[in-house]
């Protein structure tokens, strides 16, 4: 029979537990994965205690509250703090999500912070995408067109412009991807959710004049179809946006074309 085993540097270790804040009012525990490519350790969890009385009430909150306060070295990545840039992208609690939009008090007990599944990660919190952002880049996420090009724009109907709503407001967080089964096991030739939404959002652009040579891309038993409609994208989506949708939608388009 067939025997799994993790490689034994791979293995999560217990880790330090941090000292407690002195004089806070409110607690909570986080627990969080730390690992340092230089110092030749593996993995371990790390117990900090945060002072909720003295920080805002994300999760995110709570993360830069422990760097400033007790550990310089917790590394992790954000930005804007509003759920707009996509860079706080972690696991916590078990579900892929962004950090600055996950109150505290959604989660029951200790908050278990993880980077995002089955990606390589660089630091602590913060997974490699390299090959998540090549992937984007390979749908041509940009305007193309043969036509000469308008003086002023290229216009699009109020209906047309409707069409993008549930696409265009992708932050390229990674949530889905990184939920997804099929892109676990075939993220080397599997396009994944993110980017085949993307590829869904210039399909539909009715300004766009490449639709054939994009849905031409897109016909590959891997890049398209290792999705198996197993939807764990969509609810996985901080934005509340539908990937497996727009997968579905463009099965069917390259389905329709061939009638
Ligand atoms: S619906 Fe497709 S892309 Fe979404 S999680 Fe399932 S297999 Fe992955
Ligand atoms: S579809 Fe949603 S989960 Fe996926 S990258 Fe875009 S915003 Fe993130
Ligand atoms: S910090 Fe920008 S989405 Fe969380």
């Amino acid at each position: 029979m067939a025997q799994f085993a993790l490689p034994k540097n791979s293995k999560i270790t217990e880790g330090k537990t941090w000292p407690r804040p002195t004089s806070a009012k409110a607690e909570r525990e986080y627990r969080i994965y730390r690992w340092n490519p230089d110092d030749g350790r593996n993995p371990r969890i790390d117990t900090y205690t945060v002072d909720t009385g003295d920080c805002g009430p994300m999760v995110l909150d709570g993360l830069i509250w422990i760097k400033n306060n007790i550990d310089a070295t917790l590394t992790f990545r954000r930005s804007c703090r509003e759920g707009v840039c996509g860079s706080c992208s972690m696991n916590i609690d078990g579900v892929n999500t962004l950090a600055c939009t996950k109150a505290m008090s959604d989660i029951k007990g200790p908050i278990r912070i993880y980077p995002l599944p089955h990606m390589p990660v660089v630091k602590d919190l913060v997974p490699d995408l390299t090959n998540f952002y090549a992937q984007h880049a390979s749908v041509e996420p940009w305007l193309q067109t043969v036509s000469p090009t308008p003086r002023k724009e290229w216009k699009q109907s109020h209906e047309d412009r409707q069409r993008l709503d549930g696409l265009y407001e992708c932050i390229l967080c990674a949530c889905c991807s990184t939920a997804c089964p099929s892109y676990w096991w075939n993220s080397d030739r599997f396009l994944g959710p993110a980017a085949l939404l993307q590829a869904r959002r210039w399909i539909v652009d009715s300004r766009d004049e490449a639709t054939g040579e994009r849905l031409d891309n897109l016909e590959d038993p891997f890049r398209l179809y290792r999705c198996h409609t197993i939807m764990n994208c969509t609810k996985a989506c901080p934005k509340h946006l539908n990937p497996a949708k727009a997968i579905a939608e463009i099965k069917r388009a390259l389905v329709e074309r061939q009638v």
